[in-house]
């Protein structure tokens, strides 16, 4: 089956991990000083004992570290992961992010000093404001779940200033929204009303008004979903929400299919974020770059987390006298590389070719669909929506399972023998069985997405025909099939190597 498509093969190096290898006494940099401490670090302060360190030349670490990354890194397949909205990060902005006056600044400088990077974060800030129709945006939050709890907490405020703190104490979402959502709202304090989906895949404008009363703190909804259907009720929701005294969220994490379409504040809604590490760019490293965009509301300004980055007459600067400010979210004023990378991201894509790129992810997004439509094993959620999705679809691997035994998880596994990245399969709860959530998005060439198609269709053939080849697979990575049943059990986690040696490789059933 696999003439015509690419094949791959892991490299493998059988070593121990780096703290077992080594010879006492081995060094890659000699320090002054007979016992290898300085002299200036005064005795009270130096260790009694020494570092538990592997002791290996510089030449072996090299080696070792470059062993690590052909291993892992080897493959730079085609990543269609859905949800995230894979893009190239281009090496030029990575090289200004590391130029001396962005990376070795620190941002507890006086401002004075900080005034090119107060300025593109600005700059940047605009940007979003004329995408999105939001008065104001910060970029303090860690990500995107980080954005999502920072609207709880100027929620908080706006309701403790309005004197309803207490009395609106309840957040309205849907099972299809991020989990983000319901998650960050809890931890804040309210008490979370999830509505359920539809024939149509998302929840009816009769659930919503049965949930609003003079207890609704605020809706928190993405739209499209992940799903990629979009509600066209939105404005009708917003209303609905607004008139029963709360407020509006928009999680724009899926804003690809959207950019430049519609504004949130257009719709209504009254805050909103994004993520720059999916639409705008910024490296998509894992749990993202540590930075997510919020925004919101003139009305909502005033509860914005400091220090917030404002201009006038005489520069840029860091406005900390917030008097009514929701708290700190995060230290500082974001991850300002990343902030950097978004900014040269959009700067680069002008006004017209991020329209053009959402067209391309929509366009891109449903001729996969058409072509995946034709695999055997395959199903598309929600069948009755005939019309075409946003930038991404959710299908199903169901048939293919009853069919042949192999699970979605299999054919992910098996594709990769084939140079291709796993692609993303649902956030929790799975609504539907057996899910996978390609995202084509606008960057990828049509070979590329063809390729990723070719080698999907090849793998459910294989399936159909030898299900124990993807059953048993990956077979051309460096480590075959892992047991992931220690990732749900924290008592077999052991997050540096102390701990690890200390518990070793306890048994699932350990207590
Ligand atoms: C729709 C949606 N909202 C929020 C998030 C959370 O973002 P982050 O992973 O940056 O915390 C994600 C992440 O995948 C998402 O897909």
């Amino acid at each position: 089956m696999t003439e015509r498509l690419l094949r791959y093969h892991a490299s493998r190096w059988d070593e121990p991990v780096i703290t077992e290898m080594g010879e006492p006494g081995r060094r890659g940099m000699m320090f002054d000083g007979d016992s290898g401490a300085d002299a200036s670090i005064p005795a009270a302060l130096r260790r009694k004992t020494p570092p538990e360190l592997p002791e290996l030349s510089e030449p072996e670490v090299f080696r070792h570290y470059l062993h690590l990354a052909q291993m892992t890194l080897g493959m730079q397949g085609v990543s269609l992961f859905g949800t995230c909205t894979m893009k190239y990060n281009s090496p030029l902005s990575e090289a200004i992010a590391w130029r001396p006056e962005m990376a070795e600044t620190h941002p507890g400088q006086d401002e004075s000093t900080l005034q090119g990077t107060l300025e593109f974060i600005h700059r940047f800030d605009l940007m979003l404001r004329e995408l999105s129709g939001m008065d104001q945006f910060i970029f303090q939050p860690g990500g995107g779940a980080d954005a999502a709890y920072t609207n709880c907490a100027v929620i908080r405020r706006w309701l403790a200033a309005r004197g309803e703190l207490g009395k609106r104490d309840e957040i309205i979402t849907s099972i299809q929204a991020h989990p983000c959502n319901p998650a960050t709202a809890a931890t804040a304090g309210f008490k979370v009303i999830t509505l359920t989906l539809e024939e149509n895949g998302y929840p009816s404008l009769e659930q919503l008004k049965a949930a609003v009363s003079d207890r609704t703190a605020a809706l928190m909804i993405g739209n499209p979903d992940d799903m990629g259907i979009y509600n066209p009720d939105i404005r009708e929701w917003v209303r609905v929400v607004h008139e029963a005294g709360g407020l509006c969220f928009y999680d724009h994490a899926n804003f690809n299919g959207v950019m430049g379409k519609l504004r949130a504040r257009e719709l209504g809604f009254d805050a909103c974020m994004y993520m720059l590490h999916k639409t705008f760019g910024a490296p998509k490293g894992g749990n993202g770059p540590s930075v997510g965009a919020y925004g919101c509301s003139a009305e909502l300004a005033p509860f914005l987390p400091a220090p917030v980055v404002t201009k006038d007459d005489h520069g840029y600067h860091l406005d900390y006298d917030r008097p009514q400010a929701c708290g700190k979210i995060r230290e500082y004023f974001g991850n300002a590389q990343q902030v950097m990378k978004a900014y040269a991201w959009t700067a680069s894509m002008g006004a017209e070719g991020i329209h053009e790129a959402s067209d391309l992810s929509v366009l891109a997004n449903n001729y996969m669909d058409a072509r995946l439509a034709k695999i055997r094993g395959l199903s598309r959620s929600h069948a009755e929506i005939a019309g075409p999705r946003m930038e991404m679809t959710r299908w199903s691997m169901a048939p293919l399972q009853q069919d042949t035994g192999v699970s979605v998880l299999d054919v992910q596994r098996r594709m990769t023998d084939f140079g291709i990245d796993a692609f993303w399969l649902s956030h929790e709860p799975w609504l539907v069985p057996e899910p996978f959530t390609p995202e084509a998005g606008e960057m990828w060439s049509k070979e590329d997405i063809d390729r990723w198609i070719d080698v999907l269709a090849a793998v459910v053939e294989e399936a159909y025909l030898d299900p124990g080849t993807v059953k048993s697979a990956p077979h051309r990575q460096a480590i075959h099939k892992l047991d992931g049943s220690a990732l749900n059990d924290p008592r077999q986690f052991s997050t540096t190597m102390r701990r690890h040696r200390r518990i070793g490789n306890p048994p699932a059933d350990a207590s």
